[in-house]
């Protein structure tokens, strides 16, 4: 059975149980804030699912396009995706648990429809929580249908509990339905709602009896209601008897071409399939989100835009991976036009948008991606040399604002090495440039953005010059003043005398040791009394018990200040001193480049 018929037969179906048959929404939410993209079918009927009355009536039947990036990371295996089909039927304070579970049945076993064998199925229920208890009715239905109790499994909310689709509105229990697609299982305790692949999920009957309110109460909803949604492209996986959703038709003209591109593939299959798999589904749900009669989502850093935008880096990233050259998403989203415009015309109606944005997003990541990751494996390398595993919020914000790399991706390529990212420290720097770009806006109309990353890896040669500094004159080689522009840094320091030649030589050698050791820049927060009591060299008078920051290259050097600084030493280049000459009486002046 093709996704074409399931569909069909799927809205007749529920049409001769006396449901209307209506269109479904856009991808985009209409007028609701509480959520970036329509995620469910049930989510466009909220103000009906609440009391208001649908102009169809009481019983509808849906397909519904649905965005859900909640399982982002679990892309790859055979069944998961960012964009789907959902098949709902729904009763607004019409039918409830007894209709609806026999209907499920009916479809699912029925010769006429779907003629799944019921040995292969097995359904959960809510098995209680609080006030509301376990779903003793469900079970019942069930049971009268002839599923054998043990494939009627009782699990807690976490499994068998939906909604609300945003913060607020209408929730309740559910009862899941499985089909065993005959892998071996993983354990003997292995069960629906296991990972491991044995059991697919494919159909959700939720009865929404409750409303959750702001303040976080489940209140009774004034009717009780039916939601439903199967999974198109799971369904059809398991009618055909494939073993994943990328070989039914909906996936196969995009697998085939993903193949044909792949110049480099590495030699692990998983690796190679993970990645075919990934970008698939991603430049298919781009593809629906810009197609979109709605419209408006671009890819950006904000919200929605975001969200597309990471769904194309990541596509592009994984593209890498296969050595598939520019310009492959164009040629993908045709193909996804092509394989779906019959059903969703949108697509075909916005198809220069679609293969625009897309073609545009991916070039302006291209330019960016290669040294970025080569600043990454630079950063993880710097990291795990020191035996270190956090990138700091500054160097992912790094990453974020030179290269592009949205956060996400930088966490998914840390964990791959073992590290973790500081998120807080992450947002913590975002909003620190908001504030700074605004008045930067107004301070420099020419816009020196590429100047700002020199200064910073100026301001981090600095650090170690005067560390150099005091290492070979001594320690009273004290800061006096600092000045840097783009192109060079100034450095003042007390020293009574014209340093030598050899001197000069030597801190200059000191210094490119520190970059060739490639140290991390960390950072850490303290009383000014627990930065000297560590030896932080601290410039600035502050007040006791002020809180500061240190920065600290390795076990190099360390400093009370306030940043910015590189990620690492290795980001320096070669430092080289142009000139040493006196400042004013014995004070000295250095004035060094990175090149
Ligand atoms: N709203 C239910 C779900 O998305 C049907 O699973």
């Amino acid at each position: 059975m093709t996704a074409d018929q399931l569909r069909d037969k799927y809205l007749k179906f529920f049409e001769s149980k006396g449901h209307k048959i209506i269109s479904g929404a856009s991808l985009i939410p209409e007028n609701d804030p509480t959520v970036l993209f329509t995620t469910a079918g049930m989510h466009p009927l909220v103000p009906f699912l609440l009391g208001e009355p649908h102009p169809a009536g009481k019983r509808l039947t849906d397909v519904q396009k649905c965005v859900r990036t909640g399982d982002i990371e679990a892309v790859g295996d055979t069944s998961h995706l960012t964009f789907f089909e959902m098949l709902g039927n729904w009763s607004l304070g019409d039918y409830f648990k007894k209709e609806a579970i026999t209907w499920s049945y009916e479809f699912l076993t029925s010769k006429e429809y779907l003629g799944f064998d019921p040995a292969r199925l097995s359904v959960t229920v809510f098995e209680g929580e609080g006030n509301v208890p376990k779903d003793e009715e469900s079970i019942a239905y069930w049971q009268a249908l002839g599923i054998p109790t043990e494939r009627i499994h009782a699990l807690p909310k976490d499994d068998n509990w939906w909604g609300p689709a945003g913060q607020t509105g209408p929730c309740g229990p559910d009862t899941e339905m499985f089909i065993d697609t005959g892998k071996v299982a993983c354990a003997p305790t292995c069960r629906p709602g296991c990972r491991c692949g044995k059991y697919l999920e494919i159909w959700n009957d939720v009865f929404m009896q409750y409303n959750k309110t702001a303040d976080g109460r489940y209140e009774p909803l004034k009717q009780a209601n039916v939601d439903t949604g199967m999974g198109v492209e799971r369904t059809i996986c398991m009618l055909q008897g494939r073993a994943s959703v990328f070989e039914t038709e909906l996936f196969a003209p995009l697998m085939a071409k993903i193949t044909e591109l792949s110049t480099t593939p590495p030699a692990d299959a998983a690796i190679v399939q993970r990645a075919q798999r990934i970008i698939a589904d991603h430049l298919r749900t781009a593809t629906f989100i810009l197609g979109d009669p709605k419209g408006g989502v671009k890819p950006g850093n904000l919200g929605a835009n975001y969200v597309l935008r990471r769904l194309i880096r990541r596509a592009v990233r994984y593209a890498k991976v296969l050595g598939i050259g520019p310009g492959f998403a164009r040629t993908l989203a045709e193909l996804v036009i092509a394989n779906y415009a019959h059903v969703y015309p949108e697509l075909h109606q916005h198809s220069e948008t679609i293969v625009g944005e897309l073609a545009a997003e991916e070039e302006r990541f291209e330019k960016t991606l290669t040294s970025g990751q080569r600043e990454f494996d630079k950063i993880s390398t710097a990291l795990k040399t020191h035996g270190q595993t956090t990138i700091s919020g500054r160097t992912a914000f790094k990453l974020y604002d030179t290269y592009g790399f949205p956060l996400e991706m930088t966490e998914e390529l840390a964990a791959e090495q073992g590290l973790s990212v500081d998120r807080a420290g992450f947002d913590e720097a975002f909003k620190k440039h908001q504030e700074t770009s605004k008045q930067g806006d107004k301070a420099f109309k020419g816009g020196l953005a590429d100047n700002t990353d020199a200064t910073t890896r100026l301001h981090t040669a600095t650090h170690l010059l005067h560390k150099a500094l005091q290492i070979v004159l001594g320690a009273h080689a004290q800061q006096k003043g600092s000045n840097i522009t783009p192109e060079r840094l100034r450095f003042d320091f007390t020293h009574p005398d014209k340093m030598t030649p050899e001197q000069l030589a030597e801190v200059e050698q000191i210094v490119n040791t520190q970059i060739q050791r490639n140290l991390p820049i960390s950072l850490e927060t303290m009383t000014i009394e627990d930065a000297r009591a560590r030896g932080a060299t601290a410039l600035f008078a502050a007040k006791y018990g002020e809180q500061v920051k240190v920065y600290a290259a390795g076990d190099f050097s360390q400093e009370v200040c306030g940043g910015p600084h590189a990620a690492t030493t290795g980001e320096l280049g070669k430092f080289k001193i142009q000139k040493e000459e006196s400042s004013s009486a014995g004070v000295r002046r250095i004035r060094a480049v990175l090149e």
